[in-house]
């Protein structure tokens, strides 16, 4: 099993969004206004790509966004090691600080990656949501 983090473009995270995310909507809906300012990273094993997720870099700080891994990858650590990579890239950027929107049942996993929760919450299509940051070195 070889496993490799690059740099994709937005038509390739888009089906791995869709599929996780929300299958019952069209593709469009997966979409994001400023998609094409954003950087797609992408965690391929052995050439199949399973994981996704987006960053979006301002001034000093980096949000990510629509982090998925397909269904059957789940839970096996993919997802962790692209959010690493991510986090890496921000540091490497010499920007101040990396965060999320995200959703409650999930702060304990970004918890471990040193992002702390908020106390900037809200709710979107009935999930409850907590911004998550960690503050870079
Ligand atoms: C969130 C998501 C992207 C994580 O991706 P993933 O590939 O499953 O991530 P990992 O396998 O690294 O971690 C998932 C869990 O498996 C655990 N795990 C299992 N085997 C592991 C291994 N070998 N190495 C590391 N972690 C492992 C992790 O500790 C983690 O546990 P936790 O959720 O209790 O904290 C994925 O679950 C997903 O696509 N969910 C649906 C979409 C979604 O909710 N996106 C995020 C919105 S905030």
């Amino acid at each position: 099993m070889t496993t490799k983090i690059i740099e994709i473009t937005v038509d390739e995270t888009l089906p791995i969004r869709h599929r996780v995310m929300w299958p019952n909507k069209s593709i469009d809906y997966v979409k994001l206004p400023n998609d094409i300012e954003g950087r797609h990273y992408g965690l391929f094993l052995n050439e199949k790509l399973i994981s996704v997720i987006s960053l979006f870099i301002t001034d000093t700080e980096a949000q990510f966004r629509k982090f998925a891994t397909i269904k059957e990858y789940q839970g096996k650590g993919y997802g962790s090691l692209l959010l690493q990579e991510i986090i890496g890239v921000a540091k490497n950027e010499n920007l101040s600080k990396i965060w999320c929107n995200a959703r409650q049942n999930k702060t304990d996993f970004y918890t471990k990656f040193g992002m702390v929760s908020t106390n900037r919450t809200f709710v979107k299509g009935a999930v409850d949501f907590v911004i998550m940051e960690s503050l870079l070195p």
